[in-house]
Protein backbone atom coordinates (compact mmCIF):
# COMPACT_ATOMS: atom_id res chain seq x y z
CA UNK A 1 0.00 0.00 0.00
CA UNK A 2 1.05 3.76 -1.33
CA UNK A 3 2.64 5.34 2.25
CA UNK A 4 0.31 8.05 3.60
CA UNK A 5 1.40 11.38 2.94
CA UNK A 6 1.08 13.04 6.10
CA UNK A 7 1.25 11.07 9.58
CA UNK A 8 0.84 12.27 12.82
CA UNK A 9 1.93 10.14 15.56
CA UNK A 10 1.44 9.96 19.36
CA UNK A 11 0.59 13.49 19.85
CA UNK A 12 -0.54 15.15 22.90
CA UNK A 13 -1.35 18.95 23.35
CA UNK A 14 -1.41 19.88 27.39
CA UNK A 15 -2.98 23.43 28.21
CA UNK A 16 -3.02 23.99 32.05
CA UNK A 17 -5.81 22.32 33.57
CA UNK A 18 -6.79 20.72 29.74
CA UNK A 19 -5.57 17.70 27.60
CA UNK A 20 -6.18 19.20 24.45
CA UNK A 21 -5.00 16.04 22.58
CA UNK A 22 -4.20 12.54 24.11
CA UNK A 23 -1.59 10.33 22.29
CA UNK A 24 -3.47 10.98 18.79
CA UNK A 25 -1.42 8.71 16.08
CA UNK A 26 -3.48 9.38 12.62
CA UNK A 27 -2.97 9.24 9.01
CA UNK A 28 -4.16 10.54 5.94
CA UNK A 29 -3.57 9.48 1.87
CA UNK A 30 -3.42 11.25 -0.97
CA UNK A 31 -6.38 11.89 -3.20
CA UNK A 32 -8.79 11.22 -0.17
CA UNK A 33 -11.19 13.75 1.58
CA UNK A 34 -11.06 12.45 5.92
CA UNK A 35 -13.37 14.35 7.90
CA UNK A 36 -12.46 15.08 11.35
CA UNK A 37 -15.27 14.99 13.83
CA UNK A 38 -16.41 15.46 17.41
CA UNK A 39 -18.08 17.51 20.00
CA UNK A 40 -17.05 20.77 20.68
CA UNK A 41 -13.28 21.00 22.64
CA UNK A 42 -12.53 17.92 21.45
CA UNK A 43 -9.37 18.75 19.81
CA UNK A 44 -9.98 19.62 16.24
CA UNK A 45 -8.64 22.36 16.27
CA UNK A 46 -6.06 21.96 18.07
CA UNK A 47 -4.80 19.16 15.78
CA UNK A 48 -5.27 20.88 12.68
CA UNK A 49 -2.76 23.86 14.15
CA UNK A 50 -0.22 20.94 15.08
CA UNK A 51 -0.03 19.97 11.67
CA UNK A 52 0.62 23.40 10.64
CA UNK A 53 2.70 24.35 12.80
CA UNK A 54 0.65 27.35 14.18
CA UNK A 55 1.20 25.53 18.00
CA UNK A 56 3.52 23.07 18.95
CA UNK A 57 2.64 20.07 20.62
CA UNK A 58 3.98 19.01 23.92
CA UNK A 59 5.23 15.36 22.42
CA UNK A 60 5.01 13.55 19.24
CA UNK A 61 5.43 14.19 15.66
CA UNK A 62 4.33 15.30 12.51
CA UNK A 63 6.07 13.05 9.36
CA UNK A 64 5.31 14.24 6.49
CA UNK A 65 5.96 12.28 2.54
CA UNK A 66 8.33 9.97 5.87
CA UNK A 67 10.36 12.25 7.50
CA UNK A 68 9.20 14.21 10.45
CA UNK A 69 9.02 17.65 10.09
CA UNK A 70 11.50 19.58 12.00
CA UNK A 71 10.85 23.15 14.04
CA UNK A 72 7.37 23.34 12.51
CA UNK A 73 5.88 26.76 11.59
CA UNK A 74 3.13 27.77 9.40
CA UNK A 75 5.57 28.95 6.93
CA UNK A 76 8.02 25.67 7.22
CA UNK A 77 4.70 23.62 6.60
CA UNK A 78 3.55 25.87 3.73
CA UNK A 79 6.54 25.76 2.20
CA UNK A 80 5.88 21.74 2.21
CA UNK A 81 2.71 22.16 0.16
CA UNK A 82 -0.07 21.89 3.12
CA UNK A 83 -2.23 24.53 3.77
CA UNK A 84 -5.23 25.05 6.00
CA UNK A 85 -8.66 27.51 5.63
CA UNK A 86 -10.12 28.67 8.38
CA UNK A 87 -13.50 29.75 8.94
CA UNK A 88 -12.29 33.57 9.66
CA UNK A 89 -10.83 34.06 6.34
CA UNK A 90 -7.64 35.33 5.93
CA UNK A 91 -7.53 37.79 3.70
CA UNK A 92 -6.63 41.00 3.35
CA UNK A 93 -9.61 42.50 1.71
CA UNK A 94 -8.42 46.20 0.62
CA UNK A 95 -6.28 44.34 -1.73
CA UNK A 96 -6.87 43.16 -5.34
CA UNK A 97 -7.61 39.07 -5.62
CA UNK A 98 -4.38 38.69 -7.20
CA UNK A 99 -2.34 40.48 -4.60
CA UNK A 100 -4.27 38.55 -2.01
CA UNK A 101 -3.43 35.14 -4.00
CA UNK A 102 0.30 35.97 -4.40
CA UNK A 103 0.54 37.92 -1.46
CA UNK A 104 4.38 38.72 -0.38
CA UNK A 105 5.73 36.14 -2.84
CA UNK A 106 5.32 37.57 -6.71
CA UNK A 107 8.73 37.55 -8.44
CA UNK A 108 9.93 41.00 -9.53
CA UNK A 109 11.14 42.40 -12.18
CA UNK A 110 13.54 45.00 -12.07
CA UNK A 111 12.98 45.29 -8.67
CA UNK A 112 9.16 45.76 -8.80
CA UNK A 113 6.04 43.80 -8.96
CA UNK A 114 5.25 42.63 -11.90
CA UNK A 115 1.43 43.22 -11.78
CA UNK A 116 0.66 42.02 -15.12
CA UNK A 117 2.18 38.56 -14.48
CA UNK A 118 1.05 38.64 -11.62
CA UNK A 119 -2.74 39.00 -12.86
CA UNK A 120 -2.12 36.49 -15.60
CA UNK A 121 -1.11 33.82 -13.52
CA UNK A 122 -3.76 34.82 -10.95
CA UNK A 123 -6.12 34.12 -13.53
CA UNK A 124 -4.78 30.49 -14.41
CA UNK A 125 -5.44 29.43 -10.85
CA UNK A 126 -8.52 30.57 -10.81
CA UNK A 127 -10.06 28.68 -13.88
CA UNK A 128 -8.51 25.96 -12.50
CA UNK A 129 -11.06 25.91 -10.07
CA UNK A 130 -13.81 26.58 -12.99
CA UNK A 131 -15.01 30.27 -11.42
CA UNK A 132 -14.65 33.22 -13.57
CA UNK A 133 -13.35 36.24 -11.11
CA UNK A 134 -11.27 39.39 -12.27
CA UNK A 135 -7.66 39.05 -10.80
CA UNK A 136 -8.10 42.84 -10.25
CA UNK A 137 -11.17 43.18 -8.06
CA UNK A 138 -10.76 44.14 -4.29
CA UNK A 139 -11.46 40.99 -2.09
CA UNK A 140 -14.03 43.02 -0.21
CA UNK A 141 -16.45 43.76 -3.12
CA UNK A 142 -16.87 39.42 -3.72
CA UNK A 143 -19.27 37.89 -1.70
CA UNK A 144 -17.77 35.50 1.15
CA UNK A 145 -18.64 32.43 -0.88
CA UNK A 146 -15.95 34.12 -3.57
CA UNK A 147 -14.08 35.25 -1.29
CA UNK A 148 -13.53 31.56 0.25
CA UNK A 149 -12.55 30.55 -3.67
CA UNK A 150 -9.81 33.37 -3.13
CA UNK A 151 -8.51 31.39 -0.52
CA UNK A 152 -8.71 27.83 -2.36
CA UNK A 153 -7.17 29.87 -5.45
CA UNK A 154 -4.09 31.53 -2.88
CA UNK A 155 -3.54 27.21 -1.91
CA UNK A 156 -3.70 26.04 -5.61
CA UNK A 157 -1.22 28.98 -6.50
CA UNK A 158 1.40 26.97 -3.94
CA UNK A 159 2.08 23.51 -5.39
CA UNK A 160 -0.29 22.54 -1.88
CA UNK A 161 -0.43 18.67 -1.32
CA UNK A 162 -2.78 18.75 1.64
CA UNK A 163 -5.38 20.90 2.15
CA UNK A 164 -7.02 21.59 5.57
CA UNK A 165 -10.22 22.67 5.84
CA UNK A 166 -11.52 24.12 9.58
CA UNK A 167 -15.71 24.52 9.56
CA UNK A 168 -15.37 25.87 5.89
CA UNK A 169 -18.93 25.80 5.48
CA UNK A 170 -20.75 27.74 8.31
CA UNK A 171 -20.83 30.62 6.09
CA UNK A 172 -21.68 29.34 2.52
CA UNK A 173 -24.64 29.28 0.93
CA UNK A 174 -26.32 26.33 -0.46
CA UNK A 175 -24.96 26.82 -4.23
CA UNK A 176 -21.73 27.57 -3.20
CA UNK A 177 -21.66 24.79 -1.00
CA UNK A 178 -22.16 22.68 -3.93
CA UNK A 179 -19.82 24.29 -5.65
CA UNK A 180 -16.83 24.36 -3.35
CA UNK A 181 -18.16 20.38 -3.13
CA UNK A 182 -17.24 20.07 -7.02
CA UNK A 183 -13.86 21.63 -6.50
CA UNK A 184 -12.58 19.39 -3.66
CA UNK A 185 -13.81 16.51 -5.62
CA UNK A 186 -11.46 17.79 -8.41
CA UNK A 187 -8.96 18.64 -5.99
CA UNK A 188 -9.27 15.26 -5.05
CA UNK A 189 -8.91 13.63 -8.00
CA UNK A 190 -5.72 15.39 -8.55
CA UNK A 191 -4.41 13.36 -6.21
CA UNK A 192 -4.12 16.17 -3.15
CA UNK A 193 -5.18 15.15 0.71
CA UNK A 194 -7.88 17.05 2.27
CA UNK A 195 -8.64 17.34 5.88
CA UNK A 196 -12.34 18.42 6.28
CA UNK A 197 -13.89 19.66 10.13
CA UNK A 198 -17.57 20.22 9.69
CA UNK A 199 -20.38 19.69 12.68
CA UNK A 200 -22.93 19.18 9.66
CA UNK A 201 -23.07 15.50 9.12
CA UNK A 202 -24.51 15.49 5.61
CA UNK A 203 -21.66 16.76 4.64
CA UNK A 204 -19.71 14.19 6.06
CA UNK A 205 -21.98 11.50 3.45
CA UNK A 206 -21.52 13.37 0.68
CA UNK A 207 -18.10 14.65 0.50
CA UNK A 208 -15.89 12.48 2.54
CA UNK A 209 -14.05 8.67 1.79
CA UNK A 210 -12.77 8.63 5.54
CA UNK A 211 -14.08 9.55 8.64
CA UNK A 212 -12.20 10.32 12.12
CA UNK A 213 -13.64 10.63 15.62
CA UNK A 214 -11.92 13.01 18.44
CA UNK A 215 -13.88 12.91 21.85
CA UNK A 216 -12.23 14.45 24.67
CA UNK A 217 -8.91 14.69 23.11
CA UNK A 218 -8.74 11.52 22.51
CA UNK A 219 -8.56 9.55 19.33
CA UNK A 220 -11.13 6.90 18.91
CA UNK A 221 -11.42 5.39 15.45
CA UNK A 222 -11.47 5.93 11.73
CA UNK A 223 -14.16 4.34 9.80
CA UNK A 224 -14.70 4.14 5.77
CA UNK A 225 -17.75 6.41 5.54
CA UNK A 226 -19.66 3.96 3.21
CA UNK A 227 -19.42 1.69 5.59
CA UNK A 228 -20.89 3.70 8.66
CA UNK A 229 -24.49 6.47 9.07
CA UNK A 230 -25.08 8.63 11.03
CA UNK A 231 -26.03 7.79 14.26
CA UNK A 232 -23.16 5.68 14.65
CA UNK A 233 -21.12 8.56 14.75
CA UNK A 234 -22.97 10.84 16.51
CA UNK A 235 -23.17 7.97 19.36
CA UNK A 236 -19.06 7.55 18.78
CA UNK A 237 -18.51 11.40 18.75
CA UNK A 238 -20.92 11.76 22.30
CA UNK A 239 -20.84 8.32 24.21
CA UNK A 240 -24.36 8.34 25.01
CA UNK A 241 -27.41 8.38 23.10
CA UNK A 242 -29.09 10.90 21.50
CA UNK A 243 -32.34 11.67 19.89
CA UNK A 244 -31.41 13.16 16.29
CA UNK A 245 -34.69 14.91 16.32
CA UNK A 246 -36.10 18.32 17.73
CA UNK A 247 -37.73 18.19 21.02
CA UNK A 248 -41.26 18.78 21.33
CA UNK A 249 -43.05 22.25 21.90
CA UNK A 250 -46.53 23.05 22.00
CA UNK A 251 -46.70 26.81 21.55
CA UNK A 252 -49.59 28.82 22.81
CA UNK A 253 -49.40 32.51 21.10
CA UNK A 254 -49.94 34.87 23.69
CA UNK A 255 -50.42 38.69 23.62
CA UNK A 256 -48.35 40.96 20.57
CA UNK A 257 -45.20 42.10 22.03
CA UNK A 258 -43.38 43.48 19.02
CA UNK A 259 -44.11 44.96 16.29
CA UNK A 260 -42.58 46.51 13.91
CA UNK A 261 -43.39 48.55 11.07
CA UNK A 262 -41.85 49.48 7.76
CA UNK A 263 -38.58 49.08 8.78
CA UNK A 264 -36.01 50.48 6.17
CA UNK A 265 -32.22 50.60 6.24
CA UNK A 266 -28.98 50.83 3.86
CA UNK A 267 -30.22 46.98 3.36
CA UNK A 268 -33.84 46.84 4.25
CA UNK A 269 -37.49 47.37 2.41
CA UNK A 270 -40.45 47.97 4.16
CA UNK A 271 -40.01 45.40 6.72
CA UNK A 272 -43.31 44.77 9.04
CA UNK A 273 -43.72 42.10 11.11
CA UNK A 274 -44.80 41.45 14.15
CA UNK A 275 -44.10 38.48 17.24
CA UNK A 276 -46.01 37.25 19.81
CA UNK A 277 -45.40 35.57 23.41
CA UNK A 278 -44.91 32.08 23.83
CA UNK A 279 -44.31 32.03 20.08
CA UNK A 280 -41.02 30.97 18.22
CA UNK A 281 -40.94 32.89 15.22
CA UNK A 282 -38.82 31.76 12.71
CA UNK A 283 -37.09 33.99 9.90
CA UNK A 284 -35.72 31.79 6.84
CA UNK A 285 -33.74 33.35 3.57
CA UNK A 286 -30.71 33.04 1.90
CA UNK A 287 -27.41 34.54 3.12
CA UNK A 288 -27.89 38.34 2.53
CA UNK A 289 -31.31 38.21 2.30
CA UNK A 290 -31.42 40.45 5.07
CA UNK A 291 -32.61 38.57 8.57
CA UNK A 292 -29.18 39.63 10.28
CA UNK A 293 -30.14 43.08 9.16
CA UNK A 294 -33.15 43.17 10.53
CA UNK A 295 -31.84 41.72 13.74
CA UNK A 296 -29.59 44.36 14.10
CA UNK A 297 -32.03 46.96 13.20
CA UNK A 298 -34.21 46.03 16.15
CA UNK A 299 -31.54 45.81 18.05
CA UNK A 300 -30.47 49.44 17.22
CA UNK A 301 -27.24 48.17 16.34
CA UNK A 302 -27.48 49.39 12.82
CA UNK A 303 -29.19 53.40 11.42
CA UNK A 304 -32.49 52.65 10.33
CA UNK A 305 -33.89 55.08 7.95
CA UNK A 306 -37.72 54.71 8.18
CA UNK A 307 -39.95 52.39 10.14
CA UNK A 308 -41.46 52.01 13.71
CA UNK A 309 -40.33 49.93 16.61
CA UNK A 310 -43.51 49.30 19.02
CA UNK A 311 -43.05 47.25 22.22
CA UNK A 312 -46.68 46.32 24.19
CA UNK A 313 -48.83 48.98 22.31
CA UNK A 314 -46.28 51.80 23.11
CA UNK A 315 -43.74 53.34 20.59
CA UNK A 316 -40.33 53.00 21.69
CA UNK A 317 -37.32 54.53 19.96
CA UNK A 318 -34.30 51.97 19.84
CA UNK A 319 -31.13 53.93 18.56
CA UNK A 320 -28.46 52.08 20.00
CA UNK A 321 -28.21 48.37 21.78
CA UNK A 322 -28.00 49.94 25.28
CA UNK A 323 -31.52 51.79 24.26
CA UNK A 324 -32.78 47.86 23.16
CA UNK A 325 -31.52 45.89 26.09
CA UNK A 326 -33.34 48.86 28.46
CA UNK A 327 -36.47 47.56 26.15
CA UNK A 328 -35.35 43.97 26.83
CA UNK A 329 -34.76 42.64 23.76
CA UNK A 330 -31.58 40.72 23.52
CA UNK A 331 -29.99 39.81 20.28
CA UNK A 332 -27.73 36.53 20.53
CA UNK A 333 -25.33 37.02 17.14
CA UNK A 334 -24.02 34.95 15.15
CA UNK A 335 -20.42 36.30 14.51
CA UNK A 336 -19.09 35.32 17.95
CA UNK A 337 -15.54 36.84 16.86
CA UNK A 338 -16.59 40.48 17.14
CA UNK A 339 -19.66 40.88 18.59
CA UNK A 340 -20.89 39.87 22.01
CA UNK A 341 -17.23 38.39 24.27
CA UNK A 342 -14.28 39.72 25.50
CA UNK A 343 -11.93 37.08 24.43
CA UNK A 344 -9.33 38.45 26.92
CA UNK A 345 -11.70 38.42 29.71
CA UNK A 346 -12.46 35.26 31.96
CA UNK A 347 -15.45 33.32 31.12
CA UNK A 348 -17.06 34.05 34.58
CA UNK A 349 -16.55 38.13 33.53
CA UNK A 350 -17.59 37.54 30.23
CA UNK A 351 -21.01 35.22 31.32
CA UNK A 352 -21.80 38.08 34.57
CA UNK A 353 -20.71 41.28 32.70
CA UNK A 354 -23.97 42.14 31.60
CA UNK A 355 -25.73 40.78 34.77
CA UNK A 356 -23.47 42.33 37.01
CA UNK A 357 -25.72 45.37 38.05
CA UNK A 358 -28.03 42.90 39.89
CA UNK A 359 -25.73 41.17 41.40
CA UNK A 360 -24.28 44.51 43.47
CA UNK A 361 -25.43 44.42 46.98
CA UNK A 362 -26.64 48.06 48.77
CA UNK A 363 -22.89 49.18 48.58
CA UNK A 364 -22.72 48.39 44.86
CA UNK A 365 -19.85 45.68 45.49
CA UNK A 366 -20.49 42.66 43.29
CA UNK A 367 -21.41 39.26 45.55
CA UNK A 368 -18.96 36.94 44.22
CA UNK A 369 -20.02 33.62 45.72
CA UNK A 370 -23.53 34.37 44.11
CA UNK A 371 -21.62 35.70 40.68
CA UNK A 372 -19.60 32.42 41.15
CA UNK A 373 -22.77 30.33 41.95
CA UNK A 374 -24.92 31.81 38.43
CA UNK A 375 -21.57 31.59 36.64
CA UNK A 376 -21.10 27.68 37.16
CA UNK A 377 -25.42 26.77 36.74
CA UNK A 378 -24.66 28.88 33.04
CA UNK A 379 -21.55 26.43 32.88
CA UNK A 380 -23.40 23.29 33.80
CA UNK A 381 -26.40 23.88 31.90
CA UNK A 382 -24.86 24.78 28.86
CA UNK A 383 -22.21 22.09 28.87
CA UNK A 384 -19.11 24.77 28.70
CA UNK A 385 -16.10 22.78 28.03
CA UNK A 386 -13.34 24.84 30.19
CA UNK A 387 -11.05 23.61 33.01
CA UNK A 388 -12.49 26.50 35.22
CA UNK A 389 -14.58 29.38 35.20
CA UNK A 390 -11.50 31.61 35.39
CA UNK A 391 -10.28 30.31 31.90
CA UNK A 392 -9.84 33.22 29.53
CA UNK A 393 -12.54 33.10 26.52
CA UNK A 394 -10.25 33.30 24.22
CA UNK A 395 -9.03 29.53 25.23
CA UNK A 396 -11.78 28.01 24.46
CA UNK A 397 -12.97 26.12 21.56
CA UNK A 398 -14.82 28.21 19.17
CA UNK A 399 -18.66 26.01 19.92
CA UNK A 400 -17.83 27.03 23.55
CA UNK A 401 -17.33 30.57 23.12
CA UNK A 402 -20.96 30.44 21.65
CA UNK A 403 -22.52 28.75 24.61
CA UNK A 404 -20.46 31.39 26.26
CA UNK A 405 -22.28 34.02 24.83
CA UNK A 406 -25.76 32.32 25.20
CA UNK A 407 -24.93 31.76 28.36
CA UNK A 408 -24.49 35.76 29.34
CA UNK A 409 -27.59 36.27 27.69
CA UNK A 410 -29.93 34.16 28.94
CA UNK A 411 -28.97 35.34 32.51
CA UNK A 412 -29.94 38.73 31.67
CA UNK A 413 -33.98 38.21 31.72
CA UNK A 414 -34.93 40.01 28.59
CA UNK A 415 -38.55 39.45 27.01
CA UNK A 416 -37.63 39.21 23.70
CA UNK A 417 -34.92 37.19 22.66
CA UNK A 418 -33.64 37.29 19.13
CA UNK A 419 -31.18 34.00 18.09
CA UNK A 420 -29.19 34.29 14.99
CA UNK A 421 -27.64 30.91 13.60
CA UNK A 422 -27.28 29.63 17.44
CA UNK A 423 -26.17 26.57 16.78
CA UNK A 424 -23.68 27.73 14.20
CA UNK A 425 -20.65 25.61 14.78
CA UNK A 426 -22.14 23.66 18.15
CA UNK A 427 -22.13 20.05 18.10
CA UNK A 428 -24.30 17.41 17.56
CA UNK A 429 -25.15 17.07 21.76
CA UNK A 430 -25.16 20.43 22.68
CA UNK A 431 -27.46 21.58 19.94
CA UNK A 432 -30.19 19.47 21.23
CA UNK A 433 -29.48 21.68 24.79
CA UNK A 434 -29.84 24.66 23.05
CA UNK A 435 -33.16 23.81 21.39
CA UNK A 436 -34.54 23.03 24.71
CA UNK A 437 -33.43 25.48 25.80
CA UNK A 438 -34.96 28.09 23.20
CA UNK A 439 -38.50 26.29 24.42
CA UNK A 440 -38.14 26.97 27.74
CA UNK A 441 -37.58 30.34 27.13
CA UNK A 442 -40.83 30.58 24.76
CA UNK A 443 -43.08 28.34 26.63
CA UNK A 444 -42.24 30.86 30.03
CA UNK A 445 -44.00 33.28 28.11
CA UNK A 446 -41.12 35.38 26.11
CA UNK A 447 -40.62 36.35 22.68
CA UNK A 448 -37.97 34.13 20.57
CA UNK A 449 -36.89 35.05 17.16
CA UNK A 450 -34.97 32.38 15.38
CA UNK A 451 -32.73 33.19 12.37
CA UNK A 452 -31.32 30.11 10.76
CA UNK A 453 -29.80 28.94 7.37
CA UNK A 454 -30.27 25.25 8.44
CA UNK A 455 -34.15 24.60 6.99
CA UNK A 456 -34.22 21.32 9.35
CA UNK A 457 -34.03 23.27 12.46
CA UNK A 458 -35.59 25.90 11.47
CA UNK A 459 -38.83 24.38 10.22
CA UNK A 460 -38.17 21.89 13.63
CA UNK A 461 -37.83 24.76 16.36
CA UNK A 462 -40.55 27.01 14.48
CA UNK A 463 -44.25 28.13 15.17
CA UNK A 464 -44.88 30.89 12.39
CA UNK A 465 -41.65 31.51 9.67
CA UNK A 466 -40.95 34.56 8.00
CA UNK A 467 -39.35 34.47 4.52
CA UNK A 468 -36.95 37.50 3.31
CA UNK A 469 -35.25 38.15 0.04
CA UNK A 470 -33.17 40.58 -0.77
CA UNK A 471 -34.13 43.24 2.14
CA UNK A 472 -37.92 42.48 1.70
CA UNK A 473 -40.39 40.37 3.22
CA UNK A 474 -41.78 37.86 0.73
CA UNK A 475 -43.57 35.73 2.64
CA UNK A 476 -45.06 34.52 5.94
CA UNK A 477 -45.88 30.55 6.98
CA UNK A 478 -47.67 29.56 9.83
CA UNK A 479 -47.31 26.34 11.37
CA UNK A 480 -49.13 24.05 9.40
CA UNK A 481 -47.80 25.88 6.36
CA UNK A 482 -44.08 25.20 7.05
CA UNK A 483 -42.20 23.11 4.90
CA UNK A 484 -38.77 22.81 2.80
CA UNK A 485 -40.39 23.61 -0.52
CA UNK A 486 -42.33 26.41 0.69
CA UNK A 487 -39.17 28.42 2.42
CA UNK A 488 -36.96 27.59 -0.56
CA UNK A 489 -39.40 29.39 -3.48
CA UNK A 490 -40.43 32.00 -1.28
CA UNK A 491 -36.53 32.93 -0.73
CA UNK A 492 -35.46 32.32 -3.60
CA UNK A 493 -38.38 35.35 -5.18
CA UNK A 494 -36.58 38.33 -6.89
CA UNK A 495 -33.22 36.48 -6.49
CA UNK A 496 -32.63 35.73 -9.49
CA UNK A 497 -29.62 38.74 -10.15
CA UNK A 498 -27.61 37.34 -7.63
CA UNK A 499 -23.86 38.84 -6.81
N1 LIG B 1 -4.63 28.27 23.95
C1 LIG B 1 -5.34 27.45 24.73
N2 LIG B 1 -5.21 27.48 26.07
C2 LIG B 1 -5.91 26.64 26.85
N3 LIG B 1 -6.78 25.71 26.39
C3 LIG B 1 -6.94 25.63 25.07
C4 LIG B 1 -6.24 26.48 24.16
N4 LIG B 1 -6.61 26.16 22.90
C5 LIG B 1 -7.52 25.15 23.02
N5 LIG B 1 -7.72 24.82 24.31
C6 LIG B 1 -8.61 23.77 24.82
O1 LIG B 1 -8.33 22.57 24.14
C7 LIG B 1 -9.53 21.82 23.94
C8 LIG B 1 -9.67 21.48 22.48
O2 LIG B 1 -9.98 22.65 21.75
P1 LIG B 1 -10.19 22.68 20.17
O3 LIG B 1 -10.27 24.11 19.78
O4 LIG B 1 -9.15 21.84 19.52
O5 LIG B 1 -11.62 21.99 20.02
P2 LIG B 1 -12.48 21.70 18.71
O6 LIG B 1 -12.62 20.23 18.61
O7 LIG B 1 -11.89 22.41 17.56
O8 LIG B 1 -13.90 22.30 19.10
P3 LIG B 1 -15.00 23.16 18.25
O9 LIG B 1 -15.87 22.17 17.57
O10 LIG B 1 -15.78 23.87 19.31
O11 LIG B 1 -14.28 24.09 17.34
C9 LIG B 1 -10.66 22.67 24.48
O12 LIG B 1 -11.00 22.24 25.77
C10 LIG B 1 -10.06 24.06 24.54
O13 LIG B 1 -10.65 24.82 25.55
MG1 LIG C 1 -12.57 24.07 16.35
Amino acid sequence: MEQNILELKHITKLYPGVVALDDVSLGFARGEVHAIVGENGAGKSTFIKVITGAIQPTSGEVVFEGRAIEDNSPQKSMGLGITAIYQELNLLKHLSVAENIYYNRYRKKHGMIDFRGMESDASKVIARLGVKIDPKVLVKELSVGYQQLVEIAKALSQDVKVMIMDEPSAALTNNELEYLFEIVRTLKKEGMAILYISHRMEEIFELCDKVSVFRDGHYIQTMDVKDTNQEELIRLMVNRELKDTFPEFISHRGEKVLEVKHLSTELLRDVSFSAYRGERLGFAGLVGAGRTETARAVYGADRTLEGEIWIQGQRVKIQTPEDAIRHKIALIPEDRKQQGLFLNMSVKDNISFAYAPHLTNSLGIIKGKKEEEICRQQITKLTVKTPSDRQLVKNLSGGNQQKVILGKWLLMNCDILIFDEPTRGIDVGAKQEIYELINQLASQGKVVILISSELPELIGMSDRVIVMAEGRISGELEKEEINQEKILELASKAQEVSR
